[in-house]
């Protein structure tokens, strides 16, 4: 059966993200892909894991984009229509599919993407997306469970917006970036903060643990999972010293301690080696905790003081190369007009 999946606009993030977890999607307009699977359960169990999924669409085989053919597959009260990756006027076609059908009520798409997934719960809309050009017929089948999401994002025991904690979404996406399935692997975060990347790695099926040097954040990550029915071995340790409590971890998922909040560009040339030094000395600790073969999936800034970038992922240039393979470097995610431009990499232990 062939889906298409709608993505939330995340940069390269998203692209890298489906490209792990669906084999052969293919990417047919901005944020949308198109992919092959057995069933409709099996392509909603990914979209339902993926952290960049919003939207799902299957092909209705046979049916072809003109009113008469769409008007006879609406079963429910409400109706839109959308034109494949286009952000063209339906309103003409609205209504010529409401006369066919002679009842019912349509509601107008907001964008490319179709209704909101808000207003596609609510009003229980059956939702076609029409590709002309191809002479096909996508009908949305599954959006993402935005109450959970937001919960995730605002509704926990401990949320500090000023701690620069990183959205669910995104930290669910990199858990999704390590190429392993979850069941019976044991994933890690060593600068754990509030628990976000864990929470994620937890609710699909990963086992878990976490540091964090501050005694505070630790409980903080204890009590979120908690609030889940989540749980696991939480510690207060300095991540550069991670072997002295675990060993034969499958993967290390993490947004480090990124230096201090506030800082004024001139400041820049001496935060840089410092989070250098914490990141070395982590990656090497972090050899002797994962096992032959074991993930690493961290976030490097990237710093701008008007005159140089400091690119602190540099740092895997050296002589750790000896012991990791790059998987994937370049994943962005931060927006344009941030301070500090995050780069995710993917590192294997050789
Ligand atoms: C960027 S925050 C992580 C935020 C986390 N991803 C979240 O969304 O909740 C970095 C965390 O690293 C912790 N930290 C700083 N230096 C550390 C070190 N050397 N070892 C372990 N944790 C450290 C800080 O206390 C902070 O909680």
């Amino acid at each position: 059966m062939q889906f298409i999946l709608f993505v939330g606009a995340n940069n390269t993030l998203a692209a890298e993200e489906v490209s792990v977890q669906i084999k052969k999607a293919t990417q047919i307009y901005p944020n949308i892909y198109r992919f092959e699977m057995d069933s409709i359960d099996e392509a909603k169990k990914i979209a339902d894991r993926l952290g960049c999924s919003i939207k799902l669409a299957v092909l209705l085989d046979g049916i072809h984009p003109d009113a008469k053919s769409v008007s006879k597959e609406i079963k429910a009260k409400n109706f839109s229509l959308t034109l494949l990756g286009k952000q063209e006027n339906t309103n003409k076609l609205h209504q010529e599919v409401k006369d066919s059908l002679e009842r019912g009520r349509f509601v107008i798409p907001k964008d490319e993407f179709g209704v909101s997934p808000v207003i596609n719960k609510k009003h229980k809309i059956d939702e076609f997306f029409m590709d002309l050009d191809n002479d096909q017929v996508w009908q949305t089948i599954w959006v993402h469970n935005f109450q959970h999401w937001i919960r995730k994002d605002r509704h926990m025991p401990h949320i500090d917006p000023h701690a620069g904690m990183l959205p669910p979404k995104i930290a669910r996406s990199m858990v999704n970036l390590v190429p392993l399935t979850p069941e019976g692997k044991t994933l890690v975060d060593p600068f754990c903060g509030s628990g976000r990347v864990l929470v994620e790695a937890a609710e699909i099926g990963y086992k878990i643990a976490g540091v964090d040097i501050i005694a505070n954040q630790a409980q903080d990550t204890v009590e979120n999972l908690a609030a889940l029915n989540f749980s696991g071995k939480i510690e207060v340790l300095d991540a550069t010293h991670l072997s002295d409590k675990f060993s034969n971890i499958d993967a290390i998922v993490t947004e480090p301690f990124l230096g201090k909040s506030k800082f004024r560009p001139d400041e820049i040339r001496y935060i840089v080696p410092g989070l250098e030094k914490l990141y070395l000395g982590c990656l090497k600790d972090w050899l002797r905790v994962l096992k032959p073969g074991g993930y690493v999936v961290m976030v490097f800034p990237w710093f701008n003081d008007g005159k140089k970038v400091y690119k602190t992922s540099e740092i895997i240039d050296g002589k750790l190369n000896l012991s990791y393979n790059h998987v994937k470097r370049g994943i962005f995610y931060s927006r344009p007009e941030a301070d500090v431009k995050r780069e995710i990499v993917v590192l294997q232990k050789k």
